[in-house]
């Protein structure tokens, strides 16, 4: 099965990048955001003037690696990076990346995932998009676990089943009908059976997926993929589990609540556990086409205690005094995710606390500028950063302290 995987990725590169695009932009995303990885694995308090070992597995064409490499270099944080994927020409379009960029401190391998601990000991593993692509992701899990260093964290994003509704029919017909081509002829005669599919196919009804529009690589990796199972936050958890890990959070919890999907005075059956919420919030949203979270060795969590005077909380996305000032005038700040449009209720007070973030201040030094008393600021400022937090929105982290 790997043979497959090796063929794909060499003939079709994922995702396809160009890397001369490196003089014009940083690509960032979630997992392998160091501000993120801090906040989920090091609660927020990461001392950075240590090394961070870190390894990405199953790079690809090196968004994660080129993201990590960058946000550490440009805070002058010392790393060291393994990079490990199976295909040789993924990973000449990385090199070339971090080439182009400069970045150091980072050792190519080309590889198995499955040989992690052989690499060494890491703070940090991010693995991206890989690892519903083995043929059993528990070894995968299982072998990453064994690579992590003590109180280190694992960055994952897997494919979840339901927001990808359409795409396993597709898979399974294209397979059969290409057996035995080579991937520019199965590439060719999947694009022309694509055409002839009716537009009323669950694929075709599925506005949350988009990659086979996005080039040869996208179309092949979605329709034509050898090698792709999805997870359920069940099957997550067990994968965890059985690999002595447990689910630190995902990057936006409040999405796993049953918060806004039943009414209010709706009292859950006695027995359910977190995970049961988090499993029957899946089945309800039905648009999760990925999950994105981080996980650590079991009874080595960190929880982030977001009123210690010492965190530094950041606000993702739009500039904090302009979030505020929507919210001083509408009452509230919408977000959009997985195509869910959210309206989240913050109060005139709390956008005022919000109003303040800097990404420099700290907890302590944002309770002083407040004018509120301790126990009055600590009660306001963690529901707010409960709320931010549960959708992405804030992350603490001292990566930028000087
Ligand atoms: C979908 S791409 C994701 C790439 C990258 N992590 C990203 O998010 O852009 C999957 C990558 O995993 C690699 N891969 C699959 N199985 C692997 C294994 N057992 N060990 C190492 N790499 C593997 C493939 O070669 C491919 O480059």
């Amino acid at each position: 099965m790997t043979a497959n995987i090796e063929e794909h990725y060499n003939a079709y590169p994922y995702p396809a990048r160009d890397p001369n695009d490196e003089h014009k932009r940083l690509i960032t995303g979630s997992p392998s955001n160091p501000m993120e990885i801090d906040h989920h694995v090091f609660g927020g308090l990461r001392d950075w003037t240590k090394p961070l070992h870190v390894l990405v597995a199953g790079g690809g064409s090196g968004d994660g690696l080129v993201q990590i490499a960058q946000v550490l270099t440009d805070a002058k944080r010392p790393y060291e990076i393994t990079y490990i994927d199976l295909s040789t020409s993924t990973r000449k379009i990385a090199e070339e990346r971090v080439e182009i960029r400069g970045l150091k401190g980072i050792n190519f391998v080309t590889g198995s995932l499955l040989d992690a601990p052989e690499y060494g000991e890491f703070d940090y593993i991010d693995c991206c998009g890989v690892l519903h692509h083995l043929p059993e992701p528990q070894a995968g899990f299982d072998a990453l676990a064994k690579a992590l260093a003590p109180n280190g964290g694992l960055g994952f994003m897997v494919y979840a089943p339901y927001g990808r509704s359409g795409v396993y029919p597709l898979q399974e017909a294209f397979a059969q009908l290409s057996a035995g081509m080579s991937p520019q002829d199965r590439l060719a005669f999947g694009k022309s059976v694509f055409q002839r599919v009716p537009q009323n196919h669950e694929f075709k009804r599925n506005t949350l997926v988009g990659d086979h529009m996005d080039g040869d690589a996208g179309f092949y990796d979605l329709l034509l993929h050898s090698q792709d199972i999805s997870c359920t936050v069940k099957d997550i958890i067990g994968y965890l589990e059985h690999a002595g890990l447990a689910l630190q959070n995902f990057t936006q919890p409040a999405m796993y609540l049953l918060d806004g999907l039943v009414p209010p005075d709706f009292k859950q059956p006695d027995g359910y556990s977190c995970e049961d919420e988090m499993a029957l919030a899946e089945k309800l949203r039905g648009n999760m086409k990925t999950h994105v979270g981080y996980a650590m060795k079991v009874g080595e969590g960190v929880k982030l205690d977001p009123t210690d005077p010492a965190g530094i909380p950041h606000f993702i996305g739009e500039d904090p005094k302009k979030a505020a000032a929507f919210i001083l005038q509408k009452g509230g700040m919408p977000v959009a995710i997985n195509g869910q449009k959210i309206g989240l209720g913050i109060s005139p007070q709390a956008a005022k606390l919000l109003g303040m973030i800097d990404g420099v201040a700290n907890v302590g030094v944002l309770q002083k500028k407040s004018g509120l008393a301790v126990a009055d600021f600590n009660a306001a400022w963690s529901k707010l950063s409960d709320l931010l937090c549960g959708y992405g929105l804030v992350l603490y982290s001292g990566l930028n302290k000087t």
